[in-house]
Parts: structure tokens; C-alpha cells; sequence
């Protein structure tokens, strides 16, 4: 039985991907940091699984690092925490360099000491790229060759660890991967990304749990959203290649959140200009205002292809927050 650990299991892609691994007969190792309250809730309906164990972890202690590593000298390491917010990293600039930046360094360190066979996973993104995009036959678009000039502390921080993966390949043979991931949602999303802002608002709204209006920031920023549990998969099918490397993940269309919106509201036949009011406190310092992937190396190298779409994404997540309104 292989082993993966996977640090970030209570965040979206973390207990999406610890359940694909256990589907899989994987022993999954999912660390967790400590916490005051309980935190398991998107964890809690696999957490008796026989082959999963939880160990508590800090991305920024180095010597729990160490130790898990030496414990359990896992074939995968899924590295998958984060201070993920970007609004936030402009507020928490140090302690997202920390977590993001320094975390990975504490990871890759103890991967080249103790654990050299390990393949790595890291959680990167679309947010490297900034305000830069590449402009080809009239469309404009990131790939992997794409200049990347990160906007945020987020970013970064994020583009900072990207180049360690590639300097402890390169140096120490380290097989190690970063995910470029654009966008991705779920009915697991967080609650302060604007798409789940918007699904968990309607829900509350239409059930009568609500009679606020919704504050929201910048309506014209473009992402390139798709649904995280088509994600996980091309983490894992990344960590199955014969050979290490970076690879896009994304779905090849993008859609403001203006767009978002509107089709949100329209799935109950609403208006939203009848309930959103814009707030500048969700404004950025910096904005990234157009991202779209694209995918052709993976789909090429990996077989991976997008499968939910734009409009099952936004239905998925209504359906559930109306379930769980
Ligand atoms: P998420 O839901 O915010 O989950 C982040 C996880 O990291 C949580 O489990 C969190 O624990 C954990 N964490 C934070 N600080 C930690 C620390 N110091 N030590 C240990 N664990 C810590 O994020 P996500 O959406 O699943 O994203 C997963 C990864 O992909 C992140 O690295 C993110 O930056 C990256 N990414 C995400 C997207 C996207 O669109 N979702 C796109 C590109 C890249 P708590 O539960 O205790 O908070
Ligand atoms: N969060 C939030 N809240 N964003 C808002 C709001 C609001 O009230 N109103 C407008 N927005 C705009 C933001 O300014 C941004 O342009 C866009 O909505 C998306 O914001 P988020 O959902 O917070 O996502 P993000 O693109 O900043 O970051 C996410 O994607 C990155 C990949 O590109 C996160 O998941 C990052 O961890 C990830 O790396």
C-alpha cells in the first residue's frame, strides 16, 4: 500500500484529493494544524476510514516537518496548505511568506534529508501570473511559458516556492511538481471566495434566513473557474509520470464574476442589481484582472481533461448551500 501525505486535509482540495487517494488504497497521512475548534468539517464524513490517520502539523515548524517526514517516508507528499486568501495576504503579509514560502522550503529540506525518494506535490497558481498574459493570434491567455508578475504578498510568495520545487529538481533530483491551478470551486469552497459568498447568500436568501443585501468588491475581474474535484485529479495523475514537471490546469474559458453573478441570481430568476451592493473595503490594493489557462500540456501529457463545466459548477454549489441553508 502506498503512502501519501497531504498537508491541508480540512481545506477544499485537501479533503477532496485525501478521499480520491483513499478510493485509490492509499494509507493517506492528512496533516492538520491545530486548532482551538473543531475544523473537521470537510472531513468528517470519511474521517473513520481505516486507511486514513491524521497527524497534527504546522507548515512553519520545521522539526514536525522533519519528524513526519522520517516517520512515514511517504512514495507522495501532497503539499496543499496555505494562507490562501489573497485579499488577506495584503493584511498578512509575513505570516502568508511564512506558511507559503517558507513552509515549502521547510518541506523540500526535509524531503532532500531524510526522504529523498519522495515525489512532491506543491499547490500553485494562476495568481504567479499577475496582471501578464500572453497574446497570441488576438487571444490572450497564460500558459506555462507565460512571464509571470505576480500583484499580491499571495502571489508572491506562491511564485517564490514555485522556483524552489524547480531549484531542488534541478539541483538535488528532487521529483518534484508544481500545479499552475487557475480557479477552482466546490460546494466545499470557502466561504469568503466570492463564488461561495454568492451560492451561500442565495441559498440564505431564498430559505428567509436573509434580508441583507450582498457586499461584494470588483464585479470585472475574469477567472477561469473550474470545479476542484476535476482538479485532485490531475495532482495526483502529476505524481504518476515518469518524469517531474509544471503543468496549467485550467478550462480554457474564462467569465468575470459579473457573469457569475448574474447566472447565480438567474437560476432564481433574479436580478442581482436588486441585492448586491458594491463595498471598496473587498476592493484590492492590487488586482489581477484577467485570468484563462491554457490546459494543452496537460492534456497532452497527463491525458487530463476539465470535465464539469461553467454551469454545473454554479449549480453544484447552489444545490448544496440551498441543501445546507
Ligand atoms: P483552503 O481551503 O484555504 O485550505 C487551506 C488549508 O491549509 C487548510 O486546511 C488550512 O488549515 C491549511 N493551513 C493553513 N495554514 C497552515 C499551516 N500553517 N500549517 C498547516 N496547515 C495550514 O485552500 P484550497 O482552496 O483547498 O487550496 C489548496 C491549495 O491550492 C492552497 O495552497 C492554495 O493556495 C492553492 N490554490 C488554490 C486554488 C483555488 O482556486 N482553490 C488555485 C490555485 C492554487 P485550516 O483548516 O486550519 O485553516
Ligand atoms: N474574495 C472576494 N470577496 N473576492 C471578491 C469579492 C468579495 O467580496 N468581490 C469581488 N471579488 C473579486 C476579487 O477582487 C477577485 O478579482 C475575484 O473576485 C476572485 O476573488 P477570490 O474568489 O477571492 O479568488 P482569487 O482569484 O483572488 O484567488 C483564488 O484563486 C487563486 C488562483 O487564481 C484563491 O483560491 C487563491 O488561493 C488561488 O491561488
Amino acid at each position: 500500500m502506498r503512502t501519501a501525505l497531504v498537508t491541508g486535509i480540512t481545506g477544499q482540495d485537501g479533503s477532496y484529493l485525501s478521499e480520491f487517494l483513499l478510493d485509490k488504497d492509499y494509507k493517506v497521512v492528512g496533516l492538520q494544524r491545530r486548532s482551538s475548534s473543531n475544523n473537521f468539517s470537510r472531513i468528517k464524513h470519511f474521517l473513520n476510514h481505516p486507511n486514513l490517520i491524521i497527524e497534527e502539523y504546522d507548515l512553519t515548524d520545521p522539526s514536525t516537518t522533519n519528524r513526519i517526514i522520517q516517520k512515514y517516508q511517504p512514495e507522495e507528499f501532497y503539499n496543499l496548505a496555505a494562507q490562501s486568501h489573497v485579499g488577506t495576504s495584503f493584511d498578512q503579509p509575513t505570516t502568508t511568506f511564512e506558511i507559503n514560502s517558507v513552509g515549502v522550503i521547510n518541506i523540500l529540506e526535509s524531503i532532500r534529508n531524510f526522504s529523498s525518494h519522495t515525489k512532491f506535490y506543491q499547490a500553485s497558481t494562476s495568481e504567479m501570473f499577475g496582471r501578464n498574459y500572453t497574446l497570441k493570434d488576438g487571444k490572450k491567455y497564460q500558459d506555462e511559458n507565460t512571464t509571470m508578475l505576480p500583484q499580491s504578498p499571495y502571489g508572491v510568495a506562491k511564485l517564490a516556492s514555485y522556483h524552489m520545487v524547480q531549484i531542488y529538481r534541478s539541483s538535488y533530483n528532487i521529483f518534484g511538481c508544481s500545479g499552475i491551478l487557475f480557479n477552482h470551486e466546490s460546494p466545499r469552497r470557502g466561504e469568503n471566495f466570492v463564488t461561495r459568498k454568492i451560492t451561500k447568500y442565495l441559498a440564505n436568501l431564498i430559505k428567509n434566513k436573509t434580508s441583507e443585501k450582498l457586499y461584494l468588491g470588483n464585479l470585472d475581474s475574469y477567472r477561469d473557474w473550474g470545479h476542484a474535484k476535476d482538479y485532485i485529479e490531475a495532482m495526483y495523475l502529476m505524481l504518476q509520470q515518469k518524469n517531474p514537471s509544471d503543468y496549467i490546469i485550467a478550462t480554457g474559458e474564462t467569465h468575470s464574476v459579473r457573469e457569475f453573478l448574474t447566472k447565480a441570481f438567474e437560476y432564481f430568476n433574479l436580478d442581482y442589481n436588486n441585492y448586491v451592493v458594491i463595498d471598496p473595503k473587498f476592493y484590492r490594493p492590487s488586482e489581477v484582472d484577467y485570468l484563462l489557462g491554457d490546459p494543452s500540456k496537460a492534456k497532452s501529457i497527463l491525458g487530463w481533461n476539465n470535465k464539469i463545466s461553467f454551469n454545473e459548477l454554479i449549480n453544484d454549489m447552489i444545490i448544496s448551500d440551498l441543501n445546507n441553508a
